[in-house]
């Protein structure tokens, strides 16, 4: 049978051959790409190229991409999500489209992973506004299983449609979506319950049915005036490892295939507790603690904002369920971890000791969270009410302290129930619900306002920081290199290494010289070339090396020439205005500089 790393293998192998360029697994913190916290999907590091940019390998890409979606972590529990996953992906940027992929995909599943037919079911987009219902896709999948003596089992919904912000009436305006189809896998060992519309994968929600692959064929842009056709057809293809790994192995149980048996394993040995009687506890631990591990590779650290916010959410989940282990026990089951994602992941085992001692620390800091939240308590909430039989011994407080004490101290409630207190279910839901609405209202922000968007002063930022990556090695000359960057429509931010804060005088000529690369009004163009020219001319920029051949360089006309992805302005004098409007010390040797453009 085959592994995950054959999986993916396989997979690579199987495209290579059919004309694809292996790209790179982008990383899971996107360095230069600031649509989003994580990397959640393999065609996010692709959008400039699904939107028209040429790709410097070509139009057939493929590859495997670590992904994390945050908005997963109540989900997992069940037998098929987790938070973080791996992503098989390929890509046609404006090649082939319907009638290559659908048969492609057809033989890899069934004759690369050798999945049983019988146990594959389709479902196609059924139509939104002017896009129609996707007859193309059903008619190729007909001809597929017709050919395989199999009957219809093709089905339609208006859920098949896929962007990242979702559905057609999700979308922001300048996001590129289309129709897709799925394959699920079905497992007999499931039954179906009375929410399930019988073998109706779409319709199912007992877990019978599990979706292991999505063809999207990215053809339409959103735009004020509805939907319009992207420059090229692509299709942007995802398939995840673990669930094909699941339906290789006929697990209805992603926890219980060869990838997370030996972390199960673990946990039983290291809490003295049976999987069988604590699966929903069992698997928050396995998903979270490998989650936070490919985190801190990432060199994410736990904190109260952002992507710190998320892996301290997600460390702390699994100590929740977890009980009482000590820090011996609580090691083991990283070692687990470890020890099966190096297989596929071998950075992990690298940053073994940071991955354990960072996961070992902030245990310990939220112990120091829970009796600092319980002296609060014991402060704040004097009044014990006496209700009923049920509640007898429990103080009551009101559920906006026991929200409080989610959002201040990162308590759960299950944590802060355990600890004598009870509160109004709904009344904490509620707030909860606010809450999620406002993080999601924040997230969607930083995704609309990213480089991946098409708005001009998006666009105009990229080239600004392209003008001030340069300016600043002009003065501090050529050691000074960038280390990230993150661009919206409301200012660009910068980070790179330099010893000292710069002072009012530097800042201002860094701005002087970039006002004056605006003011000669460049040209900007690409080329794409061989890697060891790019170096020759001196291009510079973050960029990764692996399988790549050829690379795309931006040119700002003489004075700047960067690896990039694109897209810029065609002249600098697009750029009416540049403003710097703040700095901050990164420490370790790094600055940050927030600039405006207009
Ligand atoms: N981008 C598509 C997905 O994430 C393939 O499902």
């Amino acid at each position: 049978m085959l592994s995950t790393k054959q999986i993916i293998d396989v997979y690579i192998s199987f495209f290579e051959k059919r004309k694809h360029k292996q790209i790179t697994n982008s990383p899971l913190v996107p360095e230069n790409d600031p649509t989003t916290l994580f990397t959640s999907s393999g065609m996010q590091p692709l959008v400039p190229y699904l939107l028209g940019e040429p790709h410097p390998s070509g139009n057939r890409l493929v590859d495997v991409q670590n992904c994390f979606r945050a908005v997963d972590i109540e989900e997992v529990g069940d037998n098929r999500h987790t938070t973080f996953f791996r992503m098989l992906g390929n890509w046609s940027l404006g090649d082939y489209f319907k009638s290559e992929e659908i048969p492609w995909l057809w033989e890899f599943l069934t004759k690369e992973l050798r999945l049983p037919k019988e146990k594959l079911y389709i479902s196609v987009f059924n139509g939104y506004e002017n896009i129609g219902y996707d007859t193309e896709a059903e008619k190729i999948w007909k001809d597929v299983l017709v050919k395989e003596g199999l009957e219809d089992r093709i089905f339609a919904d208006d859920t098949n449609w896929w962007s990242r912000s979702g559905t057609p009436d999700k979308m922001p305006i300048g996001e590129p979506g289309g129709p897709d189809t799925e394959v699920y896998f079905r497992f007999d060992d499931i039954e179906h319950t009375d929410k399930c519309e019988g073998d109706n994968p779409v319709k199912c929600e007992c877990g019978k049915f599990s979706e292991i692959a999505n063809s999207v064929f990215m053809q339409y842009i959103k735009t004020e005036d509805g939907f319009k056709e992207l420059p090229n057809k692509n299709v942007d293809f995802g398939g995840g490892v673990e669930r094909l790994l699941a339906a290789v192995e006929n697990k209805s149980d992603i926890f219980q295939t060869s990838l997370f048996k030996p972390i199960i394993d673990a946990i039983e040995s290291a809490t003295s507790k049976s999987y069988k009687e604590n699966q929903r506890e069992f698997r928050i631990i396995a998903d979270h603690l490998r989650a936070s591990a490919y985190l801190l590779d990432a060199k994410v650290e736990p904190s109260n904002k952002e992507r710190g916010y998320i892996l301290r959410r997600l460390i702390r989940r699994a100590i929740d369920n977890l009980g009482e282990v000590n820090q011996d026990q609580l090691s083991s089951i990283l070692t687990a971890i470890v020890e099966e994602c190096s297989k596929t992941d071998e950075s992990l085992k690298a940053n073994f000791e940071l991955i354990k001692n960072s996961i070992l620390e902030e245990g310990q800091k939220y112990k120091k969270a829970l009796s600092e939240a319980k002296k609060f308590l014991e402060i704040n909430v004097k009044d014990e009410i006496e209700v009923g039989d049920e509640l007898k011994g429990f103080k009551i407080i009101s559920a906006e302290t026991a929200f409080n004490l989610y959002t201040s101290y990162g308590l759960s409630p299950t944590q802060i129930k355990s600890m004598g207190y009870t509160f109004n279910d709904q009344e904490f839901a509620d707030s909860m619900e606010k809450h999620k609405e406002l993080s999601k209202t924040a997230s969607s922000g930083m995704f609309k306002g990213g480089l991946a968007d098409t708005s001009e002063l998006t666009i105009k930022g990229h080239t600004a920081t392209h003008l001030l990556h340069q300016a600043l090695r002009d003065i501090f000359g050529d050691k000074l290199h960038q280390s990230g960057s993150n661009i919206t429509s409301e200012r660009l931010r910068f980070d790179f290494n330099h010893d000292k804060m710069l002072s009012e005088g530097e800042l201002r000529k860094v701005e002087e010289i970039v006002r004056g690369k605006i003011k000669d009004n460049l040209p900007v163009h690409f080329e794409i070339m061989p890697l060891a020219k790019a170096k020759e001319l001196g291009a510079i920029g973050l960029f990764d090396e692996k399988y790549s051949d050829n690379v795309k360089v931006y040119f700002i006309g003489d004075y700047s020439r960067e690896f990039c992805g694109g897209p810029h302005v065609e002249f600098t004098g697009a750029i009416k205005s540049f403003r710097i409007i703040k700095q901050e010390n990164l420490g370790k040797g790094y600055k940050r500089i927030y600039a405006k453009v207009d």
